[in-house]
């Protein structure tokens, strides 16, 4: 049977701490809007006791969209960041306190000049206190994969006894290989379904080593039943989990993972489409799913194939993740409604005939400067003008 995978979105939160990505909180509210569009089951929404800033978007979004998605963010083990998480969730109907502290010898000793055990301590009283604020409380581990095995255990078990809901496990430095950490999450499912089934077993994956995707998937093969990932993979260094990438991998192969999201899969490209253009960050092209070239084929040996079938060449449609199976190229001699055509399949609104005015003679300033316009281009476009239009 088909297992359920949770969907954790952090780009507000670890994907936004990416140098250069600052979102305001108006951008943060609109890619809450395009998340819930994607069906992920909970959005981290930010860090609240980093600044007053962060507080107010997290409580923003927890009222815009918190209504029909879990949110949560996150806290160290300290008492007043747990208070800015709950005072800055508790307005959504599902919220969620999420704790951090780290297991490594190398956190243990380097960051919290503490004994393992009174580390350990610090992470129970903290999970102690956040239950007495709300019924959801997830524990990560931080450094989990650079941790000694049975000490890592010990404060799981730890937690979970302390009313902990969810356990996440991540390779927060993205040193971790697919095979070991697929073994890794095994042997903390083995044991936690005996403590207590109904813990949820989560992971967190950074891509270091470029291997975010594949361990996240080990893991569910593995037993994990939510996976932390961002929109684009935007995250610390060379960041997170891609959502879209490790969502498809198990959709287009769910006869080898026996697992399904909840992912409104058409939503996927419209998506990073926003989060590139609000974060000013580029996709890049070859970049799987999403990037401009994910369906482009261009030898001859390819398009003869395609044309025969599709299958011959193309593991998933296009249409699956909310591209085109052709792909128009506008040029300066396209016209006002082919440039319609792609405004709308884009999602945006084209009821305005003076802005579209204004908008198509942009069009025409940017197709004579490039030559040819893709559907990133189109996208870009309106998006900015709209945001200068607001
Ligand atoms: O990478 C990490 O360990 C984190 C935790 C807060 C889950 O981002
Ligand atoms: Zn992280």
């Amino acid at each position: 049977m088909s297992r359920k995978i949770i969907v954790f979105d952090t780009t507000l939160r670890d994907g936004e701490q990416v140098p250069g990505a600052k979102l305001n909180v108006q951008q943060k509210i609109e890619i809450a809007q395009q998340l819930k569009k994607l069906r992920v089951d909970i959005i981290e929404a930010g860090f609240p006791a980093s600044s007053e800033g962060d507080f107010r978007a997290v409580q923003e979004i927890a009222r815009s969209v918190g209504d029909s998605v879990s949110i949560t963010a996150l806290a160290r083990a300290v008492k007043s960041d747990i208070d800015a998480v709950y005072e800055s969730v508790k307005i959504a109907q599902d919220p969620l306190i999420h704790i951090v502290l780290g297991t490594s010898n190398i956190h243990v000793e380097k960051k919290f000049n503490r004994s393992k055990d009174a580390v350990m301590e610090m992470g129970v009283e903290a999970v102690r206190y956040a239950k007495t604020l709300l019924p959801h409380v997830q524990y990560s581990t931080e450094d989990a994969s650079r941790s000694d095995f049975e000490y890592l255990w010990s404060t799981i078990e730890a937690v979970v006894k302390a009313g902990a809901t969810m356990i996440n496990v991540p390779d927060t430095v993205g040193y971790a290989v697919p095979d070991e950490f697929g073994d890794l999450i095994r042997r903390i499912n083995d044991r936690l379904k005996n403590l207590n089934p109904d813990v949820i077993l989560s992971v967190h994956c950074h891509n270091d080593l470029g291997m975010a995707t594949a361990n996240t998937l080990a893991a569910i093969k593995n037993g994990a039943e939510k996976v932390e990932c961002t929109i684009n993979g935007l995250g610390e260094r060379a960041g997170n989990a891609s959502l879209e990438e490790v969502v498809m991998g198990m959709k287009v192969r769910e006869n080898f993972y026996q697992c399904h999201t909840n992912i409104n899969t058409k939503e996927l490209l419209r998506t990073s489409m926003l989060v590139s253009h609000l974060t000013g960050l580029d996709v890049q092209v070859n970049k799987a799913i999403t990037g401009a070239n994910a369906f482009a084929h261009s030898s001859g040996i390819h398009q003869d194939g395609l044309l025969k079938d599709k299958q011959v060449y193309e593991i998933m449609s296009p249409e699956e993740v909310g591209a085109d199976s052709m792909e128009l190229i506008l040029t300066a001699r396209s016209g006002r409604h082919a440039f319609k055509n792609a405004v709308e399949k884009l999602g945006f609104e084209t009821n305005d005939a003076a802005d579209f005015e204004v908008l198509f003679a942009k069009f025409l300033e940017l197709a004579d400067a490039k030559k040819e316009v893709y559907d990133h281009d189109v996208f870009y476009l309106v998006a900015n003008h709209r945001t200068l239009a607001d």
